[in-house]
């Protein structure tokens, strides 16, 4: 049987925790899964939705904290995403949300590639009306193995740009699941005091 933690302060009560993502390679859902398995590990209750399947939000009343996860394809993102988080925006903006872009762009040394990532993320609230109170930067997953010719090229031109590997005969996956969970476990501790802020 798992070891119940023990909770210092009130910030550290078990959290109904809302996770929504999309994904178009399977990397997202990935993230999802895991950050669904970390955060009830931490002893929190979690329930996930991926956009791409299903469009229902469920009432605000059902959960205290919501962390968003999509990637960046072609300079934006999924669609699907945007649409349920527009369509149930001030149902999540009655809680305190994360967003969690997931990107190649993420493993770039260049400041200014991170910056064109905000600026995504800036125009998705403008878009959906939804705005975070803390944002994770992923990185990706390069799946040169499973894309088609097209995508492989253009995949392989943006890795050179953000200095990445450009061997398309095998798969590479950035993600540095430590960071992704301090960030998540962080934010959902802090969801109780940033509520009382909305
Ligand atoms: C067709 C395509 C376009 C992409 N465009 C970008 C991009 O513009 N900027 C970027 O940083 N990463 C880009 N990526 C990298 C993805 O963000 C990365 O592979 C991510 O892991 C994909 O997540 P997913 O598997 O959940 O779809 C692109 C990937 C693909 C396949």
């Amino acid at each position: 049987m798992r070891a119940t933690r023990q909770h210092a302060s009130t910030s550290e009560a078990t959290m109904n925790v809302l996770i929504i993502y999309a994904t178009i390679e399977g990397q997202t859902r990935k993230i999802g899964d895991h950050l669904k398995a970390t955060l009830e590990g931490e002893g929190h209750r979690v329930s996930a939705i991926d956009a791409t399947v299903s469009q229902d939000v469920p009432a605000a009343d059902t959960f205290d904290a919501v962390i968003v996860a999509a990637p960046v394809h072609a300079g934006t993102f999924p669609s699907t995403l945007r649409r349920i988080i527009k369509g149930a925006a001030k149902t999540l903006m009655a809680r305190p949300g994360a967003f969690i872009s997931v990107s190649l762009s993420a493993i770039s040394d260049d400041p200014s590639e991170l910056d064109e990532i905000g600026d995504m993320v800036e125009a998705f609230s403008n878009e959906t009306g939804w705005w975070p109170v803390s944002i994770h930067h992923a990185a990706g997953a390069l799946k040169y193995t499973e894309y088609d010719f097209f995508r492989r090229w253009m995949l392989k031109r943006i890795s050179a740009k953000e200095g990445g590997p450009t061997d398309t005969s095998r798969d590479y996956e950035f993600t540095a699941w430590p960071k992704l969970d301090a960030f998540a476990i962080e934010f959902v501790e802090q969801a109780p005091v940033l509520a009382g802020k909305i």
